[in-house]
Parts: structure tokens; C-alpha cells; sequence
């Protein structure tokens, strides 16, 4: 994989094409943020490695992709086209992707933004925001998707990839590029990412056990509201809406 394989017949109009590539670095995410801060990036521009050393996932967490078999890149983006986050754009393209393009019918959504099969994790976003060098706000989307894996480290808990659910190794640059055309296809027609969300997720309706600050709880997932927020209710009838995962732990058995 190189900058030309990955742009070699990517058929985009903007997403990644400003595009870089490295064999190694610590993130991605840390990687698009450096270079926001130092010069005016072109909306769509892409930074992927074929390995991370520090890959960051959700809440300070690892992101094991010290491996040369899945896509790790950070994608900048400028608007928020809705109110939804935008980290809502790649799980929504990858499940489409996977159900439409490579027969995987069990691939759903998991607030906010796993991608699981079954309870097993096949993708995470991390979306962070940060100021250009011109003051101007971007958001940098990072993704990471388990490609080619044949067995996933325990360390990276219940997780499962694309060539474990195909039983094919795919050839992780055509995975980018759909994947970057179903995005970019998202963003351009300003879809409503609440609706796809909801319709790609199993969660909403079920009971599931979190672990928030340490305690643990049952709760019922009534919805997500039109900012992607969870909105929940407790046993005792209170209801909550959670607005970020950071500190908290949904477990997946629900998922199964
Ligand atoms: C999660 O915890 O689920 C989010 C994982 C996000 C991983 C991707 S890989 C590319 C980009 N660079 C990073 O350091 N993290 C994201």
C-alpha cells in the first residue's frame, strides 16, 4: 500500500485527494492535527499509515494497529454538516459497504460509533476537533478498520474483521476507496445521518449494562436525539441522555 495504490482509481471529487501516506507513525489523529495547526489543509485531505505505534481510540484508550492488515487513516473535514457528529459519517458508509458490497448481513451500530458483527468490534472512530492555522474550526475523522486480520490479539477484546466475516483477504486499498466514496457521498447530499443511524443499530428498544464513573447499571435505550445523543431510561423510571462515551462502557451482549 502507498499514496498512489490508495488514490489509484479513487473516485471521489475531494475526499483524499490531498492524500498522505507513511509505513509508521504514532497516530493518525495526532498526525492530521499537527499538520492542521501548521498550514491550511484542503477540505477532504487524508493522512494514512500503514501502521500506528500509538493508536488512539474513544475516551484516552489503545487502538492496537501496530499491524500492516487494517486501514487506519484520519480524514479533516471543515463543516459539521448537521448536527450529528460527524463520526456518525464512516460507521454508516462501512456497514452500507459491508452489507451492499461484501454480503456481510450482520454488521450493525453501536452508539456512538462501533461498527460491531455480532458483539464483535469491526471498526471504531475517534473524532476529534481542532482549530486550523487560519482560526477556522475542522474536525478530524479518524478510522480504523479491521481488514485482514486472521486472529485479533486479545488485548483488542471481542473484535473481528472484514477477512474473518468474508473468509477473503481483500485488497485494502479498494476497501478505502468505496469506503471514501460512500462518505463523501454522505456528506455532499447532506443526509440525515440521525435516520441511517438509527435504521443501521440494534440498540435502540433493548436493555443493556453500562459502566459509567465506576457504577454499574441496566438501562433501556429509548433513542438517539437529533444532536446523536443516547437517551435512556433507568429502572426506577429516571431518564438521562448521554451525550459522550468518555467514561463510559456499554456492554455488547445485547448485540448478539
Ligand atoms: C475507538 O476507540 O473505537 C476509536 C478507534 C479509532 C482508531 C482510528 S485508527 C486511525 C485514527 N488514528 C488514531 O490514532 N485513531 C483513529
Amino acid at each position: 500500500m502507498n499514496a498512489r495504490t490508495l488514490q489509484d482509481g479513487l473516485a471521489t471529487a475531494w475526499l483524499g485527494r490531498a492524500l498522505a501516506f507513511v509505513e509508521s507513525v504514532d497516530s493518525t489523529n495526532r498526525w492530521a492535527a499537527d499538520e492542521l495547526a501548521a498550514r491550511v489543509l484542503p477540505p477532504g485531505a487524508v493522512f494514512v499509515a500503514e501502521r500506528q505505534t500509538r493508536g488512539r481510540g474513544t475516551g484516552g484508550t489503545r487502538w492496537l494497529s501496530d499491524d500492516a492488515d487494517g486501514l487506519w487513516f484520519s480524514a479533516v473535514l471543515h463543516e459539521p454538516i448537521c448536527t450529528a457528529p460527524l463520526s456518525f459519517l464512516p460507521a454508516i458508509a462501512l456497514v452500507d459497504l459491508a452489507r451492499e458490497e461484501l454480503g456481510i448481513a450482520d454488521v450493525h451500530l453501536k452508539w456512538p460509533n462501533d461498527v460491531l458483527s455480532a458483539d464483535r468490534k469491526l471498526a471504531g472512530i475517534l473524532l476529534e476537533s481542532q482549530r486550523q492555522s487560519d482560526g477556522r474550526q475542522a474536525w478530524i475523522v479518524g478510522i480504523g478498520v479491521n481488514v485482514n486480520q486472521a486472529r485479533l490479539p486479545p488485548e483488542a477484546g471481542a473484535a473481528v474483521s472484514l477477512r474473518l466475516l468474508t473468509g477473503r483477504t481483500l485488497r485494502r486499498e479498494a476497501v478505502f476507496q468505496r469506503l471514501l466514496l460512500r462518505i463523501e457521498k454522505l456528506y455532499d447530499e447532506r443526509t440525515d445521518l440521525i435516520a441511517r443511524w438509527r435504521e443501521r443499530s440494534r440498540m435502540i428498544g433493548k436493555r443493556v449494562r453500562a459502566t459509567r464513573g465506576g457504577r454499574v447499571a441496566w438501562v433501556h435505550v429509548l433513542d438517539i436525539d437529533a444532536h446523536g445523543h443516547l437517551r435512556i431510561v433507568h429502572d426506577d423510571g429516571a431518564r438521562e441522555t448521554w451525550v459522550s462515551s468518555t467514561d463510559l462502557d456499554i456492554d455488547r451482549s445485547w448485540a448478539l
